[in-house]
């Protein structure tokens, strides 16, 4: 039996309680509520991954289009694995962390190698590939194979948080382990896809980070944190430090036509995709200065560069940047792959097969 111990304003005698309450309200409300969402049709736990793996970072409404691009080009485990990766990047394109469709790719050849193309049901199993974590093995094993595993993402934190008044940091370890011990212990057995979809849609659309809507929670009357007026307060996450931001150059050198693109190392963020060349600002240099510098240390270019063309500011998770694009021509040095993957010459109208991230697609659809 799981002891409430340590969890702030959650008294006694309400730890007695059965949890039985929370569950059973939270499937009456989902039955009434449930979003309508395209991998709810489906209990294919190919699908149900692949959904999982996108929502991981972003918006409900951002993924429906890609979701449903990616199964028609994708439709199984054995599809994704055969296609080659430079594929599935092109089909993540624009949905950010590129890591989880290399991840993904991965994964889908060990499913055929290891599982003859169908997804392991045991959480070990889905734990042991690459991209799924705890939360995402809970979600495909739940979801999918109807297994007794919880779930705990940022929703669900705040969700549990202000029903049990949690007053640790939910982003600490410590927080971290009571969230998960509470998602267990509310857990309706043999019903966890559906509890855990629910408790995903109360956090989404009614248990929202500001101004939640009490009023029309199922919840309402046995939240810990609304009975003492805490449920602004709560979840208690420490402050984040304000995130660095650099200034980056980059180059469209051309030749003949062309232009100069590279491919970014497997193992770097981005990996895989292609890109302008350039690189991050140093103190005390130029920005053309820095973009020679970089392009010799990259490619073993020689360039002269020319106008400024483009200034792009871009938020990836941990900092921000600033773009600073220029023209460039190649002057001396025969180009090689020193700190890239490959290179290539590509005339404008070509850019377009190449993956990329959004602000090297800014700059490829500006040449058009
Ligand atoms: N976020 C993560 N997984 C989800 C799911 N299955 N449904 C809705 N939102 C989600």
């Amino acid at each position: 039996m799981f002891l409430f111990t340590g969890i702030c304003g959650y008294n006694r005698t309400r730890m007695a309680k059965p949890q039985a309450p929370i569950s059973a309200r939270l499937l009456r409300w989902y039955a009434a509520h449930a979003r309508d969402l395209p991998w709810r049709r489906t209990r294919d736990p190919y699908r149900v991954w692949v959904s999982e793996i996108m929502l991981q970072q972003t918006q409900v409404e951002t993924v429906i289009p890609y979701y449903r691009r990616w199964l028609k080009r994708f439709p199984t485990a054995r599809a994704l694995a055969a296609a080659p990766l430079s594929d599935a990047l092109a089909m993540w394109e624009g949905l950010g962390y590129y890591s989880r469709a290399r991840n993904l790719h991965r994964a889908a050849q060990r499913v055929v190698e290891e599982f003859g193309g169908r997804v392991p049901r045991e959480a070990a199993s889905l734990r042991a590939l690459p991209g799924v974590g705890r939360y995402t093995a809970g979600a495909i094993a739940s979801i999918a194979f109807g297994a007794n595993a919880a779930v705990l993402d940022g929703n669900i934190k705040r969700v549990l948080a202000r029903v049990f008044n949690l007053a640790d940091d939910v982003k600490s370890a410590a927080g971290e382990k009571k969230l998960w011990a509470l998602a267990e212990s509310i857990l309706p057995s043999g019903r966890a896809g559906e509890h855990n979809q629910a408790m995903m849609d109360l956090g989404a659309t009614i248990c929202r980070p500001q101004t939640p809507l009490c009023d029309s929670c199922p919840l309402m009357t046995l939240c810990e944190a609304r009975r003492l007026g805490l449920q602004n307060k709560r979840p208690v996450t420490r402050r984040k430090p304000a995130t660095p931001h650099y200034d980056v150059t980059a180059a469209i050198i051309r030749h003949h036509g062309r232009v100069l693109i590279a491919q970014r190392p497997a193992h770097k963020m981005l990996g895989g995709l292609w890109e302008f060349p350039g690189g991050k600002h140093e103190g005390g240099e130029s920005l053309p200065d820095c973009l020679k510098r970089e392009i010799w240390e990259e490619l073993r270019m020689k360039i002269e560069v020319g106008e400024q063309r483009l200034t792009l500011k871009h938020a990836y998770t941990h900092f921000r940047i600033t773009l600073h694009v220029f023209e460039a021509r190649w002057v001396g040095g025969k180009p090689k792959a020193v700190d890239v993957a490959a290179f290539k010459w590509v005339r404008p109208s070509q850019l377009q097969r190449y993956a990329m991230g959004k602000t090297d697609r800014a700059i490829a659809e500006s040449l058009l």
